[in-house]
């Protein structure tokens, strides 16, 4: 498997599932570096990297193709937007994802992200379509983030 960095051609479809606002997806594509992951000439999984205020970045989107997920992929690819990070001078990453999501907040602690707070009612205020995951509402923020 390969990680590239990618100016043009991004995949939507990918960058949905993680956050379902194209508004949004869009703005950050402008700002941000994505990368993603190919394995036989096959895009398998995609990241974001935006930064933020100074010194810190954001891991702003994370997604692995359905039928790839659940091999790995994920961690590997929230281990190099690490590194990258790093790598970069970023003294600072940081993550956010809904309270309903056990999976990606399982990966991030396994991956040494820490809870740093919690942006209330984040999903209510900027999402118009109310998400439920696995019976959950959707509603606030989890912050997460690591020294680098
Ligand atoms: N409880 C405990 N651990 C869980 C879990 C759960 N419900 N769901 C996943 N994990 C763990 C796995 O066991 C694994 O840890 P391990 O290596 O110690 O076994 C780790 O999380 C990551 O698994 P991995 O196979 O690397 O993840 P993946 O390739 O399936 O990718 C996502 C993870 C989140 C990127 C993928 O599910 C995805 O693309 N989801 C849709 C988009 C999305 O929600 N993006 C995040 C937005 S915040």
């Amino acid at each position: 498997m390969i990680i590239k960095l990618i100016k043009e051609a991004y995949p939507l479809d990918l960058l949905l599932e993680a956050d379902p606002s194209e508004l949004l997806v869009k703005q950050y594509l402008e700002q941000g570096e994505c990368y993603v992951a190919e394995q036989d000439e096959e895009i398998v999984g995609v990241f974001v990297l935006l930064p933020t205020k100074s010194g810190t970045v954001e891991l702003i989107n994370i997604a692995v193709a359905e039928q790839h997920q659940g091999k790995g992929i994920g961690k590997l690819l929230v281990m190099d937007a690490i590194k990258k990070a790093r790598q970069q001078g970023y003294d600072t990453i940081e993550v956010g994802t809904g309270n309903s999501s056990i999976g990606q907040l399982a990966l991030y602690q396994k991956c040494g992200f820490r809870i740093t707070g919690i942006d209330k009612d984040f999903f209510t205020i900027n999402y118009a379509e109310e998400i439920v995951e696995d019976g959950i509402a959707c509603v606030d923020m989890i912050r997460l983030s690591q020294q680098l």
